[in-house]
């Protein structure tokens, strides 16, 4: 059984005082999500990542935005693993879209960063997802298995199995315009097909796959219906407590 997850994606919001404060409020519902088995976890920009480190009960899984594959080196504005290990974290996400856009992030970078994480014992969590263009092309499958097996390539089975894979479709990132809970099983139940194909059918089926691209409180509980979809990567609905509780509230069901 995948246990499910909720990430909430800070992007660049909150100042440290706001992530100190979201910190301190979370403790209740982080407890209530732990007693359901539910995994749940956020993430800051780096500079919040102390405060909410320091402020939020331990079970809160923190994690950053990004990281560099290099342990240490002339890389201005990069952050190594061992500096985020050496503060306590172990989670990042990696490929997101917005990252692939403005910052020219590769499925071929991701997966040098990928393999240096599973190397440090880290989780990451590796972004996929098409544009409209492609969606409506009906080239969706095509596009997000290159982005799997580009990310992915190399690994281990039992390195795969700890990767967490989050599918965003672009086009409904920010938007309001949610993929249907159809749409979004559909492609996830294709991106399991292609992990089973490169990592074996059992591997495939312990590795957590999420939706994300405007999950609210009102929407979470639909796509965790879909049998191949363990949980979200939330962006605007995760910064405030409310509707973070409200999150977590869907995903018990
Ligand atoms: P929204 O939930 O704001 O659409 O953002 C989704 C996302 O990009 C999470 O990584």
């Amino acid at each position: 059984m995948r246990k499910k997850l909720l990430l909430g994606n800070w992007k660049m919001n909150k100042t440290r005082p706001e992530a100190k404060e979201f910190a301190k409020g979370c403790g209740e519902m982080v407890e209530y999500a732990v007693s359901h088995g539910i995994d749940v976890g956020v993430a800051p920009t780096f500079v919040c990542l102390c405060p909410v480190l320091k402020h939020a009960p331990k079970e809160l899984i923190v994690a950053a935005q990004n990281v560099n594959e290099h342990d240490h080196g002339a890389y201005t504005g990069e952050i190594s693993i061992p500096m985020l290990k050496e503060i306590g974290i172990g989670w990042v996400i990696l490929g997101h879209s917005e990252r692939r856009e403005y910052n020219g992030e590769t499925s071929e970078a991701c997966n040098l960063k990928i393999k240096a994480l599973l190397a440090n014992d880290m989780v990451p969590v590796y972004c996929c997802g098409e544009s409209l263009g492609t969606f409506e092309e009906g080239k969706t499958k095509p596009f997000v298995e290159e982005q799997i097996r580009v990310g992915l390539a190399d690994l281990k089975p039992e390195e795969a199995e700890k990767v967490v894979i989050a599918y965003e479709p672009i086009w409904a990132i920010g938007t309001g315009k949610s993929a249907t809970k159809e749409i979004a099983e559909e492609t996830i139940a294709h991106i399991r097909g292609v992990l089973a194909s490169m990592f074996g059918a059992p591997v495939a089926e312990k590795i957590r796959i999420l939706y994300g691209g405007s999950v609210k409180p009102g929407n979470i509980a639909e796509y965790m219906s879909m049998p191949d979809i363990d949980g979200a990567l939330v962006g605007g609905a995760s910064l405030e407590l409310d509707s973070y509780k409200g999150l977590i509230e869907g995903l018990v069901g």
